[in-house]
């Protein structure tokens, strides 16, 4: 049976094959950094820090540098670094407070904005943060001016979570102005590349060591691993590895913290046709989530984000809070990404502080979903979940 997947690999085929077989010696390893690092850089205005194997590993750098750089006050450098960490999203965040043996403390979510709560917030920066991590969820950009000023008040790093990025940006630019820190993902389901890797932007004080040399082993495996996501990720198909519980696909996975490493050939000579194909994308998905927007503008199960005046929302996903908890349509790509809050996420309890209460983080884990917004959905689709977030149409299967 037909069934569409939340997001898809967003690179074509022929792209990937032409960068897989293209040829691998010292200097191309080479000229594909700098080429990689280049479009970063146009794409973004800020300095490459560093080109990694995941967004974990670029959180993990940025949070080691926090931890050695100027603004973590050196009384406090014998304590363990404490890191403010979004109540709701991603297990690899708090994995990456984790991995460098820091604290994390969470703070509440504002649903409306998908940012954080303001008094939340402040409220662990009063515990003592000496990092926060704000992600830019589903592309939905969170205001980040009000943060950073704050962050550079109180001598606190600021970490922009832009893993999800999507295209997102202001009228001004891209976001990823106002982090010391911003942390991209080249990973499966985040809408720029898709075969794996993170970039670090930023920051000051970041140390100029020679840049890591792209990693070219593995190709061959990574290659037919996208591969196997491009064409399982088909409608047509994606039933069939769906229902293997084993693949364990649109779960919320726990992998232990690894030391970061360099990116991979593969995705280091993808990244610049796919930043260059990031508007052309954004615009595509945006019609379709702007269809969905409107239908459950008036009345309906669900309520979107508000989308501040002046941003760009990449769209990676269309996100919607649920007025009740009900069945929602799987079949069309409807799910609850992150069906669990930190709280209760048990691999990384030990490093979890006791902090504000997080009501909305809880409320947003069983009633959050999102809708697909990617060049798979059919006009079909779309009418179906129109319907269906117009309350018109129950959840068919
Ligand atoms: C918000 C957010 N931050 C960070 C990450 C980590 O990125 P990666 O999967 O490339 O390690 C993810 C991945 O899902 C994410 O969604």
């Amino acid at each position: 049976m037909r069934r569409v997947p939340p997001t898809v690999l967003p690179t074509p085929l022929l792209a990937l094959w032409r960068a897989g077989l293209a040829p691998s010696d010292a200097r191309d390893v080479i000229a594909v950094r700098e080429s990689a690092e280049a479009a970063l850089q146009r794409a973004f205005d800020r300095p490459v820090a560093a080109l990694l194997d995941s967004g974990t590993s670029a959180l993990t750098l940025a949070l080691q540098h926090a931890a050695a750089g100027p603004r973590v006050r050196s009384d406090r450098r014998s304590a363990p670094l404490l890191v403010a960490v979004p109540a709701y999203g991603c297990i690899d965040v708090p994995t990456a407070v984790l991995g460098v043996g820091a604290q994390a403390m969470a703070y509440d979510m504002d649903p409306e904005t998908l940012g954080p709560a303001r008094a939340s917030l402040q409220e662990v920066l009063h515990h003592g943060a000496d990092v926060v991590i704000i992600s830019h969820l589903f592309g939905h950009p969170v205001a980040l001016d009000e943060w950073r000023e704050e962050c550079d008040r109180r001598g606190v790093v600021l970490i922009e979570d832009a893993a999800q990025w999507a295209g997102a940006g202001w009228a001004h630019g891209p976001v990823g102005a106002h982090g010391h820190f911003v942390v991209f993902s080249l990973g499966r389901g985040k809408g720029l590349v898709g075969t794996g890797g993170g970039v670090l932007l930023g920051g000051e004080g970041f140390p100029s060591a020679a840049p890591m040399a792209l990693n070219g082993a593995g190709r061959v495996g990574a290659l037919l691993r996208a591969s196997a996501a491009s064409l399982l990720g088909r409608p047509s198909v994606y039933g069939l590895p769906a229902s293997i519980p084993a693949l364990r696909l649109g779960e919320m996975v726990f992998h232990a913290p690894q030391p970061p490493r360099a990116l991979s050939m593969l995705s280091g000579r993808l990244l610049p046709e796919a930043l260059a194909r990031a508007e052309a994308d954004r615009t595509a998905r945006l019609a379709v989530a702007n269809r969905y927007r409107a239908a459950a503008r008036d009345r309906g199960v669900a309520t979107a984000p508000i989308v501040l005046d002046g941003s760009k929302p990449g769209v990676l996903r269309q996100p919607f809070l649920l007025t009740s908890r009900q069945p929602v349509p799987v079949h069309l790509g409807v799910v609850f990404p992150y069906p669990r809050p930190l709280s209760s996420q048990v691999e990384v309890a030990p490093i979890v502080r006791s902090g504000p209460a997080t009501p909305c983080a809880e409320h947003m884990a069983s009633h959050l979903v999102t809708l697909p917004v990617h060049a798979h959905v059919r006009e079909r689709d779309i009418v179906e979940l129109c319907d269906w977030l117009t309350g018109s149409a129950p959840p068919s299967s």
